[in-house]
């Protein structure tokens, strides 16, 4: 199995884009190519936005229990998974990944696969992004400015979050029939009963309202964590998706010229992106 906090990241049209097995110009054009199922789900995120999280969540909901199945996240990711393995995989598949949306499967356009696109405050992204590249040791000598400012500049994973930001909304607009459900991260941890209801009824899966409590809890961060230890490969960082899983800790760890600088992009972001006009203060 690959560990995902290990994955070298390489130059690639202007961004870092991870490689495993192959190089992005050699894996990019599979993905594009990837034949997807009706039961497909697609889960697209910008690192560091709830993805584990989310994964167990749609996993749940697409096999109707709230128990912790034996399938893994890693078997599904369009990033690092040679197309092969994606290919095997049983359906119904949560397919994964922090691709910008103009790489993902041409098929998606047809508009049969649902997508659930998870997204979080900036800052508290840059914050647990920090932490995890800190804990793995990619950068030397890694600081939370040296992030911020490889965000900035597009030298950050799969380039900046906003760059990723224009991608969805982009392709959604170029797209009309692609279903994209939005949810945002604080929205999920604030209310998760009616997250998920909502996810369900996007996905167009049966789950009662007790179903749906079920998983909430299933998945509250101390029970997903718990739950995800007994299952992680004692070899790898398969721990360190799981920090502290709250929606404002990052106050606790920007300067105040740090969080202004941020607030200075959302705005001058906002008035095109609805993404950044929610935690514009
Ligand atoms: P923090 O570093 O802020 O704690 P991803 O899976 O996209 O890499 O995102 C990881 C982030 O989601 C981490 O944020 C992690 O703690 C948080 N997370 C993981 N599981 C969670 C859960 N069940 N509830 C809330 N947050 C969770």
């Amino acid at each position: 199995r690959i560990d995902p906090t290990k994955i070298k990241m390489v130059p690639y049209n202007g961004m870092m884009m991870p490689q495993t097995y192959e190089h992005p110009e050699v894996y990019l054009p599979k993905v594009k190519n990837l034949q997807l199922r009706d039961s497909d789900v697609m889960l697209s995120t910008y690192p560091k936005s709830g993805t584990h999280w989310l994964w167990r969540v749609l996993d749940m909901l697409v096999h109707g229990s709230a128990e912790y199945g034996d399938r893994v996240i890693d078997n599904t990711v369009l990033d690092f998974m040679p197309t092969e393995v994606i290919d095997k995989a049983e359906s119904p598949r949560i397919l994964l990944t922090h691709l910008p949306f103009d790489l993902l499967p041409e098929k998606l356009k047809d508009g049969r696969v649902k997508v659930v696109h998870v997204y979080r405050h900036p800052k508290a992204v840059l914050v647990s992004l920090f932490f995890q590249m800190m804990k793995v040791g990619h950068i030397p000598d890694m600081t939370l400015e040296t992030l911020m400012n490889m965000m900035a500049s597009g030298k950050a994973p799969m380039k900046s979050q906003s760059y990723y930001f224009d991608t969805v909304q982009e392709y959604e607009k170029s797209n009309p029939n692609v279903s994209i459900f939005h949810l945002a991260y604080e929205d999920m941890k604030e209310d998760p009963v009616s997250s998920i209801k909502k996810l369900a009824a996007h996905l167009n899966v049966e789950a009662s309202d007790e179903l749906c409590s079920q998983i909430a809890e299933a998945v509250t961060f101390n029970n997903q964590k718990k739950e995800e230890e007994k299952r992680a490969p004692a070899d790898q960082n398969a721990m360190n998706f799981y920090r502290k899983g709250e929606a404002s800790g990052w106050k606790n760890h920007l300067t105040v010229a740090q969080s202004e600088r941020m607030d200075q992009m959302m705005r001058e972001r906002a008035p095109t992106c609805p993404f950044f006009r929610r935690y514009c203060s």
